[in-house]
């Protein structure tokens, strides 16, 4: 598709885009909306800088994509007006390492992983603060012929436990977090079993479908192999050529598809930061 409403600067040759051009406030045609969804499923990320929304505004935005997921169980405060929108907050008090970002796809240890995020940047320190993401596609279509053959067919269980786990976060289990229904959540919880190399369900495109947050371990694996594949995998997907780092500023408004990528945000700072994020539901995951 030739953009003609959309201004789309593409920002490294794996992903990202930067969207000009366009003012998310005002109700969408939907010519502009099948550019921006079409310029979301090329370069996996978008953001559109310079956008002053109400709370409203971002979650009609984010409808275009799908259903808000509801009262994601994230650890995260809600918005009280508005609570599909998730605030994540962070200054001095309230550093950012205490949450130890890893990299992630959001919402991997369910059974349907969130479609997309739409993320909202409300305040943004003057350095730091950093998102990386990973075009999981373009990592997998870099792999071995070989490397490829070994994955195929392969599933691995995600646990959201490891990394929101009482043992790797426990500043969050605190009884005056209010997290207590993270604590209540994990009693019913059973790890998501999702194939290794997920078929994305618009593009038809393959990925890999792995993230060090919570893919725990790979069915019908020895524990030791599955380590080692994982702990390659791993490693592979911090390849920098498989990125696109974005340095925020006030009023941006990412989209990414969390279908087939990675993020990983930077906890370099203690100024405030301040993020409104909207997850969307998403399907079950095939290979
Ligand atoms: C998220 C997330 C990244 C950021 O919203 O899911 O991981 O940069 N945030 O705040
Ligand atoms: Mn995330």
């Amino acid at each position: 598709m030739a953009y003609e409403t959309i201004n789309v600067t593409e920002m490294s040759p794996a992903c990202g885009a930067i969207i000009e051009g366009i003012d998310l406030s005002q109700d969408l045609t939907n010519r502009q909306f099948d550019e921006i969804h079409e310029a979301l499923l090329d370069r996996t990320v978008i953001v559109f800088r310079d956008q002053d929304l109400t709370p409203d505004q971002q979650v009609a935005f984010a409808r275009r994509f799908g259903e808000p997921q509801p009262a994601a169980v994230s650890g995260f405060e809600k918005s009280k007006d508005n609570p599909e929108i998730d605030i994540l907050e962070y200054d001095v008090e309230n550093p950012p390492h205490v949450t130890r970002d890893l990299w992630h796809t959001d919402f991997a240890g369910t059974e349907r992983p969130t479609m997309g995020t739409v993320l909202y940047a409300k305040d943004i320190p003057p350095r730091g603060g950093d998102t990386v993401r990973v075009n999981m596609a373009a990592a997998y279509e870099a792999l071995s012929d070989r490397m490829r053959a070994h994955l195929e067919g392969l599933e691995a269980y995600h646990d959201s436990n490891q990394p929101y786990g009482v043992h790797v976060r426990p500043e969050m289990y605190e009884a005056d977090k209010g997290t207590d229904h993270l604590l209540e959540e994990r009693k019913h919880y059973i790890p998501a079993l999702h194939p290794v190399i997920r078929t994305h369900p618009v593009t038809g495109k393959k990925g890999l479908f792995v993230n060090e947050s919570m893919t725990a371990f790979i069915k019908d694996m020895d524990r030791r192999e599955s380590d080692f594949l994982l702990r390659y995998l791993f490693d592979y997907l911090r390849t920098p050529e498989f990125q696109y780092r974005h340095k925020w500023k006030t009023n941006d408004l990412a989209v990414w598809d969390n279908r087939l990528s990675l993020h990983y945000a930077l906890f370099d700072y203690t100024d405030h930061r301040l993020m409104h994020r909207i997850v969307i539901q998403g399907a079950v995951p095939h290979a």
